[in-house]
């Protein structure tokens, strides 16, 4: 009688969960199937989980576009947020990954790496500013990279590997969250934009010409200013856009425009990740020691932030400053 009775209660738990699965406006047990479908992500999803075509099956799809907004036909954001994660946000990072160092390979081998003379040096960044820049920047390139195995879960196999790359994306947040504040803090006045930005901009930085010559700009250059916003607003759009992801801390409508911005800002994120490590490591020779160290050479102070430099003169700080290699 007792397995009878069992029998009865598994038959009927089963049953409610099917016609739980296949109505996409329940939310499933802990949120899972709404998590991960409107996530969009396959790769998150376990090989048993996708087969299921009650949970994961092709309705599903049409079913997302218009659930939400509590009305059976309304689309909201879900028809542009299937059609952009289905075909295009994975392709467009494709197309960043490859083409952006593309066209600095292109530069390296047309400009080359811009050369100073390193005989005297000045301490441009103190110890703070330096392990702040570190302890952000670390953190902040694990999102990249995680972010990408994600967005590319289905190619690199899904499963274990992707899920830890999730694990690894959660928290890397928190870390990026401390020093991504403090970084803005730090430099925030700096890179405040001034007139002489817009002189920087049309003459491209110098960036195209063969040879050296002075530079408007103060301690940040308009381009390492963008780069600032980008990195500390967009990283605080992306912790709150991934936060409310993670937390389902709003309606499905929500949360699929908080994925689209997700991508949105990631791939401003990732395609000025790329100029900033050019920049540092390939274009001029040495800068790199500046986040290193604290050093510049005294010559291409004066040359790429020549404002900065007159003005370090006419306070008389250059000799305070100034150090042997
Ligand atoms: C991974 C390799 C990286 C290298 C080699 C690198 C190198 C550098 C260097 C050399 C500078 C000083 C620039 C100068 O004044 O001449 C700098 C500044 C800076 N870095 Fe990085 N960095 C890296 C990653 C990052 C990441 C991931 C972030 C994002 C959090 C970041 C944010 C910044 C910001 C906001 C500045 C100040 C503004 C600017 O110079 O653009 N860096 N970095
Ligand atoms: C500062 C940079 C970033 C921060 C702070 C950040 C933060 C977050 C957080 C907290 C989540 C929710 C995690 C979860 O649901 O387990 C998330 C999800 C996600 N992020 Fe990022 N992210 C950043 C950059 C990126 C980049 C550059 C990409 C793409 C290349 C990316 C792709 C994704 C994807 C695909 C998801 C959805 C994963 C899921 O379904 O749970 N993220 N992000």
């Amino acid at each position: 009688m007792k397995a009878i009775c069992f029998r009865i209660f598994a038959l009927l738990s089963f049953c409610s969960a099917l016609a739980f699965g296949a109505n996409p406006s329940v939310p499933q047990e802990g949120g899972k199937q709404y998590a991960e479908v409107i996530s969009g992500n396959n790769a998150l999803i376990t090989p048993s989980d996708r087969a299921n075509p009650l949970l994961y099956g092709g309705p599903e799809v049409a079913a997302i576009k218009g659930w939400g907004l509590d009305s059976p036909h309304s689309f909201g954001f879900g028809e542009l947020f299937t059609i952009l994660q289905g075909k295009y946000f994975a392709l467009i990072f494709l197309l960043i990954v490859i083409f952006v160092p593309m066209a600095f390979y292109g530069h390296y081998k047309l400009v080359g790496k811009r050369h100073y003379a390193h005989n005297s040096f000045l301490i441009v960044f103190t110890k703070y500013n330096i392990i702040v820049h570190w302890c952000a920047a670390v953190p902040f390139v694990m999102l990249c990279l995680s972010g990408l195995m994600m967005v590319f879960g289905d190619k690199l196999g899904g499963g274990t590997l992707i899920r830890f790359a999730r694990d690894v994306h959660g928290f890397a947040t928190l870390f990026f969250a401390v020093f991504g504040t403090l970084m803005f803090l730090m430099w925030v006045k700096d890179c405040l934009f001034r007139t002489c930005d817009i002189k920087w901009m049309m003459m491209l930085g110098g960036y195209l010409d063969k040879v050296n010559r002075e530079i408007p700009a103060h301690k940040f250059n308009a381009g390492q200013k963008m780069w600032f916003w980008v990195a500390t607003l967009g990283g605080g759009i992306m912790v709150i856009t991934g936060g409310i992801m993670f937390f389902q801390a709003a309606g499905i409508d929500t949360l699929r425009l908080m994925a689209l911005v997700h991508n949105f800002v990631g791939f401003l994120v990732i395609a000025l990740l790329i100029t900033h490590i050019y920049m540092a490591v390939f274009a001029i020779e040495g800068a790199i020691e500046s986040i290193l160290n604290g050093k510049m050479g005294e010559e291409e102070l004066s040359m790429l932030h020549s404002l900065y430099y007159k003005d370090l003169k006419a306070q008389g700080k250059l000799d305070s400053m100034r150090v042997k290699h």
